[in-house]
């Protein structure tokens, strides 16, 4: 008998109309020879701009279809994961696939998520971190550059410190015989599409008791001029019904007048306020963020008095019983480390879910959600 090494894969020749799946299947060679030049024949699919998701560049695209596919194949791929069988069911879907990740900006939670989702499904990848370890230290182009990685493989995955990088690079590829897919890992102070997919993810699973992330009052809490998370996360929430927002910001660190303009466009209503003590008992969900000192000029983080914005004790005693925290992280001191032991805590959760929404951003664009056997429910 022979050993294909070949689990997950469904195969159009009527004699051999079935799905391998779970534990390698031993063949009789007659039977092996002819699965063999049925893979031999066929080519390999390839992501286009046509596909239903190829760039994950601007959240503004995400529609409500698409964001309950990719929370139910998170969960999908999480469930499944759970058993042996099932992890090795995963690292089958993707085995010919490769991914660069190129992160010229420190990251820890969204490389290591990243890097992690891809070996899930058993994805190899490349990295390059240091931009003085590139030919961009020889004059290189970021055109060229770009243009480089899409040589060698099948995703690029990227977080710059400017903005629009990602965009850029989605655009270059557009225009290129062999485009790869662009996902913004972080660009800037403007744009962080997959946090936001992981932070609705978040919502969701905390709120499905409850029903869902509509109608629910979400109050976002820190630096919010300048957090590019929660500038994402406003555009995907035009998707839920009846949802509203509490900014809770010192006044030098605002909601930007672009992302208010677009929930006035979505009719989406959100309320402005310094006081945080006055807000908290309305809300169903506080998303906490760090002042970005990164982006001080003059140490205008420093001005700020950040016991205004942090929660602790005497904070959590004003929220609902079944009101959620949430933090991209990293956290500065706006939560108090008591707070982890807090079941609305969700943080560490939320950091959790990054990995399988990333996972299943890669099994959307690959267009390999079919090829995932049942999980256990
Ligand atoms: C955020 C980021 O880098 O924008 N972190 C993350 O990706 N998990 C938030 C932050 O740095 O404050």
């Amino acid at each position: 008998m022979v050993d294909l090494g070949l689990r997950g894969r469904r195969y159009t020749t009527p004699a051999l109309q079935r799905t391998i799946s779970g534990t390698p299947r031993r063949f009789h060679p007659s039977e092996a020879t002819a699965i063999a030049t049925e893979l031999l024949s066929e080519t390999l699919v390839l992501p286009t701009q046509t596909s239903p998701l190829f760039h994950v560049i601007d959240p503004r695209v995400f529609e409500r279809p698409l964001l309950d596919e990719l929370c139910s194949l998170a969960t999908h791929a999480r469930l499944l994961a759970k058993s042996e069988m099932g992890a090795r069911a995963l690292r089958d879907l993707l085995p010919t696939r490769r991914a660069m990740l190129y992160f010229t900006q420190p990251s820890t939670r969204t490389f290591l998520s990243f890097n992690n989702a891809c070996h899930i499904l058993g994805m190899r990848t490349s990295e390059i971190r240091d931009p003085s370890t590139s030919s961009e230290v020889k004059g290189e182009s970021f055109e060229d550059s770009i243009r480089t990685f899409s040589s060698y493989v099948d995703v690029i995955i990227m977080r710059t410190k400017e903005s629009g990088r990602a965009a850029q690079a989605a655009d270059l590829m557009n225009g290129i015989p062999r485009p790869v897919p662009v996902i913004n890992a972080g660009s800037g102070s403007d744009q962080h599409p997959t946090q936001a997919l992981l932070d609705i993810y978040t919502l969701q699973r905390s709120f499905e008791e409850h029903g869902g992330i509509d109608g629910k009052v979400i109050g976002m809490m820190g630096d919010l001029k300048r957090g590019r998370t929660v500038r994402s996360l406003c555009y995907l929430l035009k998707n839920y019904q009846g949802v509203r927002l509490v900014f809770i910001a010192p006044e030098q660190f605002a909601m930007q007048p672009d992302v208010k303009a677009h929930l006035d466009e979505h009719r989406i209503p959100y309320h402005e306020t310094t006081k945080l003590d006055e807000a908290l008992p309305a809300l169903d969900a506080l998303y906490v963020t760090r002042m970005q000192t990164e982006w001080d000029t003059a140490g205008e983080s420093r001005a700020v008095d950040l016991s205004r914005f942090s929660i602790g004790a005497p904070q959590l005693a004003r929220l609902k019983r079944d009101a959620i925290v949430m933090h991209p992280l990293p956290r500065g001191p706006e939560i108090d480390p008591s707070v982890d032991q807090d079941p609305r805590a969700m943080y560490w959760r939320q950091e959790r879910n990054g990995m399988w929404m990333r996972a299943a951003v890669l099994i959307k664009i690959f267009g390999a959600e079919g090829r995932i056997p049942d999980a256990p429910r």
